[in-house]
Order: C-alpha cells, then structure tokens, then sequence
C-alpha cells in the first residue's frame, strides 16, 4: 500500500527543478529493463523453486508488482537490486483490486496461474492515459489454449475447461503483435501439454529475455524474437538466477538527451541491437555514434529534422517517440512524427507548444517546425514516458521549468535526476508547499524565476 500513499504523497508535494540550457558529460549507467523485470516478476509463479532475479530496477511499478506476489503468498526477499523468489507457497490464486490498480503489468499474472494452478482470478487492467490498452489478444489466445474465460464484474476468472488439469498447445496466430499477449501465452504455453505455435509474436527484447529466462528454468521454447515463436510445453519448471537485460528505453533516454544538448556522453551497459532504430534516427539527424561492446557514445555534430514512424520492434520504439518529439522541437528543418501503436500517445505535444515549439497536431502525426529556443515553465506529465520528454524540454529550455507528475516518471526511471546530475545538470527534486487540487493541478503561489502559466 506504499504505492497508493506515495502516489498522494506525491500529488502534493514533489516537483523536479530544472536549470535550462544545460550540457550533459561523462558516463551513465544504464539500469535494468522495467517492461522485461516485470514480466520475469510474474514468470517467476510458473515454478515452486527459487528464483534469483539481478538487476532489477528500484521502481515504483516494480514495487506494486512485488506487492502482488506478496499478496499472493510469495516469499519475496528484496536485496536492493536483487530479488529473491519463492512462490512454492501460494495459497490463493486471485489479485486484489487495490493492489493491481494501476499496474497493466499486473495482468500478466493470468498465464503462470492458469499455466500452474489451472485457475486465476485477476482484475481487468484499466485503460491509461496512453490508450484504452484492450486485452483481447491475451484472452482469445488463452482460450485457444483451453481456458474457459468469465468476464465478472471488471474480474477475468479463467480456469480449464472441461476435466482437464492442464492447458493443451495449439496454434495461435495474433491479430497484432502485441508485447504482453505474446508474453501471457508463452507463459501459459511452458507448462501446456503439447506444442504452441505464436505467429506474428512480438519480437521485443523483453520479450526474448522472458523466453531466455524460462528456458533456463527448464521450459522447451524455440526462435525467441522470430514473428513465428514455437513453446513445446513440459511438466515442471525450476529454478534459476537471472540477470535483467539493460532498459532500452532508459538508454534512448538519454542518448537523445546528450543530442538535444549538443552534448557527449557514453552509455552503459546497453546491448546495441536493442536500439539501433534511436541510433540510426540520431545519426540521420547528425549525431556520430561510436559502439564498443556494451557501450555506446554519442558526439553530437548538428541537429537536423528527421521524420519518425513508431512500430513494433525491431522498429523506432513507441515509449521514445515522446522524448524524440521533444529533441525535434528545436532541430532545424521541419520533421514529421507518427505514433502508431498507441491511440492517444501525444500529451506532451499541448506542452511543448506552451513553451514555445511549432507542432501542428493531426490526429497522430505531429508535424514539428524547429525553433531557436524554448521556453522554461511550469509543467505538468501526465505519463510515464511524456515527463521524460518534458524533463529534456526543460534542460534545453532557457530559463527554469518545474516539473510535476512524478509519480509518472518514477514509475520507469531510476534515479533519474541522480543520474543527469552526474552528468552535470543542475536539476533537483522539491518538497512543494502548495496546495493542489486532485482533479487539477494549480499553481497557486508562484516562485519569480518562472513564468507562470496554468498548464493541463
Ligand atoms: C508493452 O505494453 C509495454 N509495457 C509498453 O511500455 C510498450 O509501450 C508496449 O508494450 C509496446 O511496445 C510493458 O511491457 C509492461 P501491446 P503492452 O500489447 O504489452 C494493442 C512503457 O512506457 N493491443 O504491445 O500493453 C494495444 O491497444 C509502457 O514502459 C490489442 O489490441 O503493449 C496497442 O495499440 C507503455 N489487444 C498495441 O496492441 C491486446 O490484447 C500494442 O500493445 C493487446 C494489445
């Protein structure tokens, strides 16, 4: 329940000042992948043995999904960066509403506890502020298994039908590639009886760690990262260590921070394919990029317009297009970005035109004309990946800018203002005096070095 009191916590008293025109230098480590951290989470019910999970990133998601197996009779010993879990003790098989609010990720659950326990009880995971984020794909697939599927009351009650003790392989061809419908049924597959063919899976990174992972653990899954995933189902799955692959998405970060700065900086550790659609952007629009190994250097020459196309991996990834949004305000030329994943992934476009960009909006093409500058203000995320955008607007910006909805950004970055403070940005996280109202945010009393504007 920390979550829900530091959500309100947060509502009312946190902030991220940010002290425009900044330079990034030096190295930043990289830390492990939420989106993959999460679902290994919910992997690790698919066996009665230890599992040993490194490099998990301390997030806010990641601590409401550790609260979930908790709830669920979990054994779970957090050892900073390390998780230790033990599920042989699992007395019930629903999740509570009040702790799955507001995880998506939570619903990934579903396949391990109908894969192992043959039944499961969890909550429809709501829309966001990005989309209406549907599930259809994890339960058609899930039937196609063998679940017998009830929709009650916002609870999704699955167990097998029939007097069948376990879920039976089959084929399942996806009407989208879909990243948590991929991973619900290969999950649930591991442990079917028989063969289960996925096509046109989704070939994300997290994707192929979950399926690294439970073949470790003894699961028979072939052409991880393929559109074309083959699962042969086995009795039992055990126990095993497991290192979270890096966050791409954090490492794209703050590549396209170091080139809205003009700055150079050395990412690490990365794994370079993750994120070759952000490093041929940035270098069509004039960055040099260097790869050594697990790390990555960007020397920023010049910042020229480059158009965007969001798609499923290995394509330019949906959780970058804000924060590339945000760098191609102020490129010179004109640049066009298109998100097609997401229906309503474009908040941050409203903001950056406050202070001062040149985006026409249509539909879910923005059409970006760069300026010389932006301004600093005032601002208010209203997503996780949209405050990242904002947060490198107000390190470019002149002047000052305060950030707030951080209970967004701390749900996907670690230590995200430590980490470009060590790379030389004057940025700092603020208990705040002022009053806000829950349905909106008001500036009421306002601090001089920053122009006020009432922002969405
Ligand atoms: C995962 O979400 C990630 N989250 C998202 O990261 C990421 O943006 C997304 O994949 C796409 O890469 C986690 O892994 C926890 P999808 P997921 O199912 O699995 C439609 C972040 O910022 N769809 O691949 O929910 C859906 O509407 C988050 O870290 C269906 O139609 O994404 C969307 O348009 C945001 N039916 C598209 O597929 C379904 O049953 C992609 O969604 C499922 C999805």
């Amino acid at each position: 329940m920390i979550c829900v009191i530091k959500k309100k916590s947060y509502l009312k008293s946190q902030n991220l000042k940010v002290f425009g025109q900044g330079k990034l230098n030096g190295i930043v480590k990289i830390s492990g992948a939420k989106n993959s951290a999460l679902v290994l989470l919910a992997a690790s019910l698919l066996t009665n043995e230890r599992i040993i999970l490194q490099n998990v990133p301390r997030l806010t998601d990641i601590e409401k999904m550790s609260n979930i197996l908790k709830n669920l009779g979990v054994n779970l010993v957090d050892k900073n960066n390390t998780l230790e879990i033990d599920s042989h003790n699992i007395s019930i098989k629903e999740l509570p509403y009040e702790l799955v609010n507001g995880l998506r990720a939570s619903f990934f659950c579903i396949g391990p506890l109908l894969g192992k326990f043959g039944e499961a009880k969890v909550p429809l995971p709501g829309g966001c502020n990005i989309g209406s984020r549907p599930i259809d794909e994890h339960i058609e697939g899930l039937k196609a298994l063998g679940a017998e599927i009830l929709i009650e009351k916002g609870i999704v009650k699955a167990n097998i039908k029939g007097e069948k003790s376990r879920l039976t392989g089959t084929h399942i061809k996806l009407k989208c590639p879909s990243v948590g419908a991929t991973e619900t049924l290969i999950m649930a597959a591991s442990l079917a009886k028989g063969r289960t063919v996925i096509e046109n899976a989704a070939r994300e990174p997290e994707v192929q760690d979950l399926c690294q992972m439970l073949n470790k653990m003894g699961a028979k899954i072939f052409d991880a990262g393929k559109e074309k995933i083959i699962i042969d189902g086995v009795n039992k799955l055990v126990g095993c260590i497991h290192k979270v692959i890096p966050d791409r998405i954090e490492a794209g970060t703050f590549l396209i921070a170091a080139a809205a700065t003009s700055s150079s900086i050395t990412i690490s550790p990365v794994i370079p394919n993750h994120i070759e659609a952000v490093t041929n952007a940035l270098q069509k629009s004039g960055s040099k990029i260097t790869i050594k190994g697990n790390s990555i250097t960007i020397n920023p020459r010049e910042l020229k317009a480059v158009n965007i196309h969001t798609a499923p991996f290995p394509g330019f990834p949906t959780d970058l297009q804000a924060p590339f949004t945000a760098l191609m305000t102020i490129a010179s030329g004109e640049s066009q970005i298109t998100e097609t994943i997401f229906e309503n992934r474009m908040n941050h476009v409203r903001l950056l035109n406050k202070m001062g960009a040149n985006i026409k909006l249509n539909k879910n093409i923005a059409f970006i004309k760069g300026v010389k500058k932006i301004n600093g203000m005032e601002l208010v995320a209203s997503d996780l990946r949209s405050s990242a955008a904002l947060i490198i607007a107000g390190i470019v910006a002149k002047g000052t800018s305060r950030i707030y909805g951080l209970e967004h950004l701390d749900r996907g970055y670690e230590n995200f203002e430590s980490k470009l403070k060590i790379l030389g940005i004057k940025i700092t996280r603020e208990l705040n005096k002022r009053n806000f109202t829950e349905k909106e945010y008001k500036i009421a009393t306002g601090h001089d070095d920053i122009p006020k504007r009432k922002v969405a």
